[in-house]
């Protein structure tokens, strides 16, 4: 047995269409809707649809969003297999039973828009640059999200098993709350044409898109803070190496100090920003210094340039420290502790 699970709010004029095309192309189905009590009577059209279709429909009183709707869906789902899907066919109704077949396979199937085959149709410029941003921000941040080209697309199937190590954020993306959680064995991802709306209007605001940097952030375990705080820690431990190697000539003790904090930092970050990673001591040490030696060459250059037009050395290996930052945990990400 299968459930689609639609999330809806005021799709009134969308759900005849849909249920009719899904039922139409899959058979031994339950469509739940999970209406948050839209003031356009969403609820009633299900209602009246129940009638002559397999569709049960859930109302939520005085709750809104939509991933905590689909988590609801899901927790309710008669099926083994679990499709979520939009109300406003958009995600085609004739692409689920690809995804239900890579589903019942074991896999995570993932509905596409970023696959060979798979588009978005006449997306003003802002909504596809936004929608890139948000892909490359939980493809940067989140090793599991890599492992998909559209990880922010609400269209994918599951096994109902996944729901049981799955401790929702509740904030705006399931998908990548299962993608993380779930550590799915394998994942699929099929193409679809991502449609234009015809009916009805977008929900996606500031709100959400908020919602979603604290998800990313969130499922990420804050990780670009701690690496952030690690830094600032580097900058105390190097101060103190300046202050005790300050007999030695500036070109000798700048170079002393970033190697003394590059491998304290080397330590926190292996064994908390990224705890769990399993990266090997040495070569994860050596890889480091690879990876943040731009950020590392421009600390010291800048450092001592200021230094010598008379900067105090404190200060100056402050700036250094600031300019190479970014840089380096760009490269951290992809490269040492993948
Ligand atoms: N129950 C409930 N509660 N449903 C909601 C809510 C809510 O608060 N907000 C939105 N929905 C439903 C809509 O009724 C629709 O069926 C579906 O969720 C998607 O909402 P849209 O407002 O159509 O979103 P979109 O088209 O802008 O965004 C879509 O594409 C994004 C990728 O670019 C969605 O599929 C997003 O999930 C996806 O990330
Ligand atoms: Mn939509």
């Amino acid at each position: 047995m299968l459930t689609v699970i639609i999330p809806t709010y005021n799709e009134a004029e969308n759900l005849p269409e849909l249920v009719d095309r899904l039922c139409r192309v899959l058979n031994n189905v339950e469509i739940l809707i999970v209406d948050d009590d839209s003031p356009d009577g969403t609820a009633a059209v299900a209602a009246k649809l129940a009638e002559r279709y397999p569709v049960r429909v859930i109302v939520r009183k005085n709750r809104r969003g939509l991933s905590t709707a689909v988590v609801e869906g899901a927790r309710a789902a008669a099926g083994d297999i679990v499709v979520v899907m939009d109300a406003d066919l958009q995600h085609p109704p004739e692409v689920v039973p690809s995804l239900v077949e890579a589903a019942e396979g074991g896999c995570l199937a993932v509905g596409s828009r970023y696959v060979k085959g798979g588009r978005v149709v006449q997306w003003p410029l802002a909504r596809r640059l936004s929608s890139r941003g948000a892909v490359l921000l939980a493809r940067l941040l989140l090793p599991e999200a890599r492992r998909v080209r559209d990880p922010v697309s609400g269209f994918f199937a599951f096994r109902r098993d996944c729901l049981a190590s799955l401790k929702p954020t509740g904030l705006y993306k399931i998908l990548l709350d299962v993608l993380v959680q779930c550590k799915p064995s394998c994942v699929v991802e099929v193409p679809f044409v991502f449609g234009q709306r015809t009916r009805g209007r977008s929900k996606l605001g500031w709100r959400q898109m908020l919602d979603y940097l604290r998800q990313v952030l969130r499922l990420a375990k804050w990780r670009p803070f701690k690496f952030a705080a690690v830094g600032a820690s580097g900058v105390v431990v190097a101060w103190l190496t300046l202050y005790a190697t300050s007999p030695l000539p500036p070109p000798i003790s700048i170079a002393i100090a970033i190697e003394t904090s590059l491998t304290s930092n080397y330590v926190i970050n292996r064994q908390w920003t990224f705890a769990g990673r399993g990266t090997k001591f040495l070569s994860g040490w050596v890889k480091y210094h690879m990876a943040t030696a731009v950020g590392n060459l421009a600390n010291y250059l800048i450092t001592l340039v200021l230094h010598i037009v008379g900067v105090w050395i404190y200060v100056a290996y402050l700036t250094g420290v600031i300019v190479g930052y970014f840089a380096n945990y760009v490269i951290s990400e992809l490269t040492v502790f993948k």
